[in-house]
């Protein structure tokens, strides 16, 4: 079985539209997101309709927390705060009921899939978490590989109950080792921090263990109007030409 794996699509129509045509063109047997489906692009609600359109499953994200509760928008910075109250108006009644009931993880074909940390944690980041509490993380995994999203950067952290290991991971194809237990890192649909504007996402191969990293550009430029149109602060926008590193947090 082959499963997509998409992250942080924040909003972004034109990556989630580019990325589900190559999806529909590998033939691909199943997609799972990440969460941060909204938040930050012009497009939230459109987002979340092709979702369902398509009948992908998600997790919860931070930013889809802040709309479930608002006292977690305490947790975002000015900035992201003003991009978030502009995406809660835009949500209709059934998205912001669809956005309570998502889970804070899924477990599908032996694979784990969470916003931030596993097992379940929606706004703690990878690089929070000190080395002998990861492992006790691994170490408690009952499933093989956990892919988390939140940074916005792909990475790959691999554990053989004696040594961890952490890589970057750039678009290619590399081979996992079923005696291993990961954690992935999926970087950013809509809105990547990896230093290039690229749409990333994963492929997961489960019975050759090939774990494929996909980047496809699409019209970002297209997207950056659309969010200084609605208002949205413009660095949102002007982040996307370019995959920056934020100031802010996922
Ligand atoms: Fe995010």
């Amino acid at each position: 079985m082959k499963i997509a794996v998409l992250s942080d699509i924040h909003g972004n129509l034109e990556a989630l539209q580019t990325v589900l045509a190559k999806i529909h063109a590998l033939r691909l047997d199943e997609v799972v997101c990440l969460g941060d489906n909204i938040g930050y692009g012009p497009d939230s609600q459109a987002v979340m309709d092709l979702l369902a359109e398509h009948k992908i499953a998600s997790v919860l994200g931070n930013h889809e927390m802040a709309v479930k509760n608002r006292a977690s928008l305490e947790w975002f910075n000015p900035m992201a705060q003003k991009a978030l109250e502009i995406t809660r108006s835009q949500l209709s009644g059934p998205a912001v009921s669809k956005i309570r009931k998502l889970p804070f993880f899924l477990v599908k074909h032996g694979l784990r899939f969470v916003h931030g940390v596993p097992p379940a944690n929606v706004f703690l980041y990878l690089f929070q978490v000190p080395e002998k509490k990861l492992i006790q993380k691994l170490d408690r995994l009952q499933e093989h590989i956990c892919f988390v999203g939140h940074t916005h950067d792909l990475g790959i952290i691999s554990w053989d109950g004696a040594c961890l290991t952490r890589d970057k991971l750039v678009p290619g194809v590399c081979q996992l080792e079923e005696n291993k237990k990961y954690i992935i890192n999926a970087g950013s649909v809509g809105q990547p921090r990896d230093g290039t504007a690229a749409a990333k996402f994963l492929v997961y191969d489960t019975q050759t263990c090939q774990l494929s990293v996909m980047a496809l550009d699409y019209p970002f430029a297209d997207t950056g109007r659309k969010i200084i149109a609605a208002g949205i602060p413009k660095m949102y926008a002007e982040k996307l030409a370019v995959g920056a590193e934020a100031a802010d947090k996922g």
